[in-house]
């Protein structure tokens, strides 16, 4: 009984020490978990943010990779860290707007497990495929899979990534079906696509802009209402003839709910910081990721962006008979 008593009394101290004030923080190198294999979308963009974050900090921002159940398990890990601001994630639309639908147990609620910190990057979403693909459009595209989809291979980074969510949709609206090959993360399945194991994806620009200029991978569309500064020659969906695909991601830095206000102050100023310095713009640009200005950045803007993403996607993944279980 004594050693019980005094367990809980050492956990209630941690817990204490967690929550209470560090007006020095940080001290030691704060961990950014991606739930995603390294080398993808949501990599690139931890690894340019927060790059520009440990120089604010004055401590090192570690990315430490957590990939699984399409990034669920890295946010579930995130949520369950110590709120003490040594620990932060790189969450997305995928693991705060689609999981909820998706994970009938998901062990993390969006919207009140975690300290919204700020958007990073919206990230607009291609359809794309390898490079000898029979078709050099999106009509063609879409004809080809309609007609052939059983011996198709569409790579995805696990039911509930941004990827899977994406082609989920485009699949229910051009009713097709295809074999759907889950990745740890998309930039292993970039690697399949441009060695052609497998045949197409939908995936944030961000990771794909070097491939697409190279001719490594052809672009069917990107679905967004304008085309991207970075891939001038590739059309939108609008113009491509699927006008009613219109989807873009993003990428989004929280805290474990509990963490000090003036740590996610600090947090935010640092995010805020990167997003306004013209290096780390010109490279987000530069792979076509759109940079949020103004109330979009910032706690309150991600918090109302996580609540507007999991009521629009709870239906529209519902509707399409997914779940990952
Ligand atoms: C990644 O970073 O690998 C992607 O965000 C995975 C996805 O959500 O499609």
């Amino acid at each position: 009984m004594k050693k019980t008593i005094l367990a809980a009394a050492a956990a209630l101290g941690l817990a204490a020490t967690s929550a209470q004030a560090q007006p020095n923080w940080p001290t030691r190198p704060v961990t950014m978990i991606v739930p995603f294999a390294a080398g993808g979308p949501t990599d690139v963009v931890a690894r340019i943010v927060g790059e520009h974050m440990s120089r604010t900090l004055g401590q090192q921002i570690v990315i430490e990779n957590v990939a699984g159940a399409g990034g669920t398990t890295g946010i579930t890990r995130a949520k369950q860290a110590a709120p003490d601001g040594y620990t932060i994630a790189m969450g997305h639309m995928g693991t705060h707007g689609a999981a909820p639908a998706l994970y009938p147990n998901l062990r993390y609620d969006p919207a009140k497990d975690f300290e919204p910190i700020g958007v990073a990057a919206g990230t607009p979403i291609l359809i794309v495929t390898k490079k000898d693909f029979p078709a050099n459009s999106l009509k063609e595209f879409i004809d080809y899979v309609k007609a052939n989809g059983a011996k198709l291979n569409e790579a995805h980074a696990g039911v509930g990534s941004v990827s899977h969510t994406t082609c989920t949709l485009l699949q229910s609206m051009i009713d097709a079906k295809f074999t759907r090959v889950a990745y740890r993360g998309t930039g292993p399945a970039l690697n399949d696509l441009v060695a052609g194991q497998v045949d197409f994806g939908c995936d944030q620009i961000v990771n794909l802009v070097p491939q697409i200029q190279a001719g490594t991978i052809k672009a069917m569309a990107i679905a967004t209402a304008e085309r991207s500064a970075s891939l001038p020659n590739v059309p939108t969906t609008k113009e491509a003839g699927l006008p009613d695909y219109q989807v873009s991601a993003w990428n989004a830095v929280f805290a474990p709910k509990g963490t000090p206000k003036e740590i996610t102050a600090k947090l935010a100023d640092a995010l805020d910081k990167a997003l306004s310095d013209e290096n780390v713009r010109k490279r987000l640009h530069e792979l076509g990721g759109v940079i949020p200005e103004g109330a979009d950045r910032g706690p309150q803007g991600l918090q109302k962006l996580v609540e507007t993403e999991v009521a629009r996607w709870t239906p529209v993944l519902k509707a399409a008979g997914v779940t990952a279980q």
